[in-house]
């Protein structure tokens, strides 16, 4: 279905370079709202099976990549080539950390590609999540080097970070709040512009740094969060306290109060990943640490010890050990109803039961079988499975495991989402 939006920009080409969790939905949108668009990749895999219109990000079905390819104007490539000739371009590529430090070489490939393409008028936009200063101090320049042009006087610049929550069908892309930034006032412009035909709202700010803290401000509001509820929950239980109940009975208030619940640890890229970001740029400007990033990364990362520490002391009360018990996995992605294992804390939980002697089986539908980790065998959540287990931990919440069946067929459950007995 079109979804032509009323300030709806004139019809361009459009490279949108990655195509993964971001670029993907991006392509497509602005394929629907128009645009000529290329989705330069570098994974020969990824293209060949966008090109065969496979999906490989749930929040794209096949039928929306068939019916874009359909139009003529989506083409996947992994040609640089491909991209010569845009108007605009926007840098969607991972922005991970190596070895702690923000490893910023997806985004210096791209840049290098596109300045090669960069002609006079045309608009780049990075979308990836950074430390504030990246537009300016380390994209800038690359192009600049690249294509001998000037931003802001021979091209537009600008950052506008993504807000995609993966499989939430509510906020998407297209009526998200976007921020939007340029490095002047005519980048600006020229990156609103290209917004307004793509989203329903843009907000802009004053400049790529406070659009950059935006987001890792963003990020680093949940994580800090999560880690409150789960430090919170750890001394609950030691307590004998019902954590959930207290949160529920705490969220029944109007204002001022923002419900986050519990879990295994935190996944995916935002959480685990962004918050450092800021941490290593506040310590490598100032000197000083951002110790609401450290304390909430430090509690965070402990929680899959604590998923196995509350497992044994289970399996100690019916005088089992670990070592040998046999353990079903429920979940391994990072996130309900998503295939995305990426830093995902069941993967930590899995290795940690390995390495202590249990037989770990894992029952995800939504995570390629590909995805195997260590022995770590692959069943589907049967009542005989789940019977068959010592112990069973519902690591994930995905809406397609049958709780009622968990419930019947498990000797024990380890529900660290509250699924099991709340539904
Ligand atoms: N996934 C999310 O929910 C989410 C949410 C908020 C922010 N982000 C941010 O968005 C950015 C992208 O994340 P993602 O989840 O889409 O990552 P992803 O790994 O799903 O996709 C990135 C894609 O870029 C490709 N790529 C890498 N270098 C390239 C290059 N030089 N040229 C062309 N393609 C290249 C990769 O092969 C991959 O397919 C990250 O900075 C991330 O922090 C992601």
């Amino acid at each position: 279905m079109r979804r032509e939006l009323s300030k709806s920009s004139k019809v361009v080409k459009v490279v949108v370079v990655g195509q993964g969790y971001v670029g993907l939905p991006l392509a497509m949108r602005a394929v629907d709202a128009g645009h000529d668009v290329v989705g330069y990749e570098v994974a020969e895999y990824r293209v060949k099976r966008l090109l065969a219109a496979e999906t490989y990000v749930e929040d794209v079905p096949a039928s929306e990549l068939a019916a874009a390819l359909a139009t003529g104007r989506y083409l996947p490539s992994l040609d640089p080539a491909a991209c010569a000739g845009f108007d605009v371009a926007v840098i969607t590529v991972p922005t991970p950390l190596r070895e702690g430090l923000p490893d910023l070489s997806y985004i210096e490939s791209a840049a290098v590609t596109l300045a090669a393409h960069l002609r006079p008028g045309a608009t780049v936009i990075l979308e990836s999540t950074t430390y504030p200063g990246t537009t300016e101090e380390l994209l800038a320049p690359l192009l600049e080097e690249g294509s001998g042009l000037a931003a802001g006087a021979d091209f537009f610049l600008g950052y506008s970070p993504e807000r995609i929550d993966p499989g939430n069908p509510t906020w998407r892309l297209d009526n998200t709040p976007k921020v939007v930034s340029g490095i002047d006032a005519a980048s600006l412009a020229a990156v609103e512009g290209f917004y307004s035909g793509i989203v329903e709202t843009t907000v802009a700010v004053s400049g790529p740094k406070e659009a950059e803290l935006a987001k890792l401000l963003e990020n680093t509001f949940r994580h800090v969060n999560i880690a409150l509820v789960n430090e919170l929950a750890m001394f609950a239980g030691d307590l004998g306290i019902n954590v959930w109940e207290a949160i529920d009975a705490a969220a029944t208030k109007p204002f001022g109060f923002m419900r986050f619940t519990p879990g295994p640890g935190v996944g995916g890229h935002c959480l685990p990943i962004d918050p450092s970001y800021l941490s290593w740029r506040v310590r490598r400007a100032l000197g000083q640490s951002f110790r609401f990033v450290e304390l909430a990364n430090d509690i965070n990362d402990h929680m899959p010890d604590y998923v196995v520490r509350r497992l044994t002391e289970a399996l100690n009360r019916r005088r089992q050990a670990v070592n040998g018990s046999r353990v079903l996995l429920l979940g391994l992605a990072y996130k309900a109803n998503t295939g995305d294992d990426r830093e995902s804390p069941a993967v930590v939980v899995a290795e940690r039961l390995l390495g202590l002697g249990a037989e770990v089986r894992v029952a995800d539908p939504y995570v390629g079988s590909d995805h195997v980790h260590g022995s770590v065998e692959r069943v589907e959540a049967t009542p005989e499975e789940l019977a068959a287990a010592d112990a069973v931990i519902l690591l994930t919440d995905h809406d397609a495991f049958d709780m009622a069946m968990v419930r019947t067929h498990a000797r024990y459950v380890l529900d660290t989402r509250r699924r099991v007995s709340r539904t």
